[in-house]
Parts: structure tokens; C-alpha cells; sequence
């Protein structure tokens, strides 16, 4: 009974540790690393992959800035044209 209770405790605590960890993979490109500092903070990366079949270079300008202005993300402006470049080259409408 006490090797059960421990073998389902392990399972258990495996299954949550992968669900949490499993990380989104964006497309390998310049700009990943700063989008992936940038926008996984408040919501998972699938956030910005499911939303790509709608947005052109304006629908991500205003999306990033909606994130800033609305949302409050901490996001330096500096790193807003490289993180507005991938998310256009790589999830933009068309891709
Ligand atoms: C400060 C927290 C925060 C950060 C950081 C953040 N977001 Fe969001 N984001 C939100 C909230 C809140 C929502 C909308 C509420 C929800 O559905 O969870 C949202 C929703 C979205 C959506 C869905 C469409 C929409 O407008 O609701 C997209 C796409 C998105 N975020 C992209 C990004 C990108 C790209 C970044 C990085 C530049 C980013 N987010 C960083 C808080 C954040």
C-alpha cells in the first residue's frame, strides 16, 4: 500500500511538472529570444502563434502596444521593433 501511495504521488507530481513546463516552441529565428523574455510572462507563447493567421505588420504593432498600454507588460521600448519584426516574419498573416 505505502509503495502505491508513492508510485501514484510520483505520477502525479510528474504529470503536473511536465504540463507546466512544456514549453511553446516559436519558430527558431532572430528576434526569439526577446519575444520569448518579452510575452510569456502573462500568458503562454501559444498566445501570439494562435493569433497569427490575422495579424499584419500593424495588427502585431498594435498588439505589442496594446500588451504595453493596456496590459501594462514591462516591455522595454527598445525591444519592441526587433519583437513587431519576428512576430511579422514569422507568425504574420500570409505565413
Ligand atoms: C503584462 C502581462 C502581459 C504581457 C507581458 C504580454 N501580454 Fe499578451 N495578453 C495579456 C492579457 C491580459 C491578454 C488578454 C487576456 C487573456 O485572454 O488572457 C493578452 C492577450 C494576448 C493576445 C491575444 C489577443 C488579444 O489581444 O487579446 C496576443 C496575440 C498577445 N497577448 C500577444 C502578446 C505578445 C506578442 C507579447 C509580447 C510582446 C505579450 N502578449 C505580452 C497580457 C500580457
Amino acid at each position: 500500500m505505502r509503495a502505491l501511495v508513492s508510485t501514484l504521488a510520483f505520477f502525479a507530481f510528474a504529470a503536473s511538472a511536465s504540463a507546466q513546463e512544456q514549453p511553446v516552441a516559436l519558430k527558431d529565428a532572430p528576434g526569439r529570444a526577446v519575444v520569448e523574455a518579452n510575452c510569456a510572462g502573462c500568458h503562454s507563447l501559444d498566445y501570439p502563434r494562435i493569433n497569427s493567421p490575422f495579424l499584419d505588420r500593424k495588427g502585431w504593432s498594435a498588439e505589442v502596444t496594446k500588451m504595453i498600454q493596456v496590459f501594462g507588460a514591462p516591455i522595454d521600448a527598445k525591444d519592441v521593433p526587433a519583437i513587431v519584426d519576428y512576430l511579422v516574419a514569422n507568425y504574420g498573416k500570409g505565413n
